[in-house]
């Protein structure tokens, strides 16, 4: 099965990280790293993170056939956290959609593009054919990661979203054909 496999990634400055998906068990690392994320990087997450009862949630309620959630650990601690979205049936079947979050003192060393790339190498395998990510439009380096791993922004939608303290902000659409990145 797709989520049986464990690999090692290298980040720029040579150090290593294991990349494989979150099990039960993970919990408490979980909880860790989202309760240990800077607020101006939780600002723009879709869920409250650092509430202990949404992680038990995702933790309890794994289905790998609807979200994929994969991560980067350095030794017993969660330094990065990849999700591939999808909805099995009707028209967005063939469409998954990527979020990415990385650890505060991992950022610019490489990873959020490593996740990111493993994302459109999961998809390739599971068969999907387009690849979705919804940016801030205020992250320029979010928008560079994605742009680094073959998408292309395709739209903005002009105050979409509601960040943490309730003022509206404007949303990039990134979207990556995954059969013309790997052939
Ligand atoms: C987006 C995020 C995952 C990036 O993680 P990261 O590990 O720092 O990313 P990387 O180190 O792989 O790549 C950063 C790249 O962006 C570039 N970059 C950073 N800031 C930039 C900016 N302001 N403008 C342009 N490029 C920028 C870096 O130069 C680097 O590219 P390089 O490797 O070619 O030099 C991280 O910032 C994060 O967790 N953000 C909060 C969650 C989020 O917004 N997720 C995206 C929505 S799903």
């Amino acid at each position: 099965m797709v989520h049986t496999y464990e690999k090692e990634g290298k980040l720029k400055d040579g150090s290593r990280v294991v990349l494989r998906p979150m099990v039960a068990e993970d919990r408490e690392k979980l909880i860790t790293f989202f309760q240990s994320l800077p607020r101006e990087q939780r600002i723009f997450l879709r869920h409250d993170v650092t509430d202990p009862e949404v992680i038990r949630s995702w933790t309890e309620h794994i289905d790998y056939s609807r979200v994929f959630p994969l991560l980067a650990l350095t030794g017993d601690r969660v330094v990065g956290d990849a999700t591939l979205h999808r909805i099995p049936r009707g028209w967005k079947r063939h469409i998954g959609t990527v979020r990415v979050v990385v650890a505060a003192d991992y950022h610019n060393r490489g990873l959020g593009i490593l996740l990111v790339h493993e994302m459109v190498e999961l998809a390739t395998e599971l068969g999907l054919e387009k690849l979705w990510a919804e940016l801030p439009l205020s992250a320029p380096g979010a928008i560079a990661v994605f742009r680094k791993a073959g998408f292309s922004s395709k739209a903005v939608i002009e105050g979409l979203v509601k960040d943490l303290h309730g003022r509206s902000t404007d949303v990039v659409i990134m979207v990556c054909d995954v059969g013309t990145q790997y052939g």
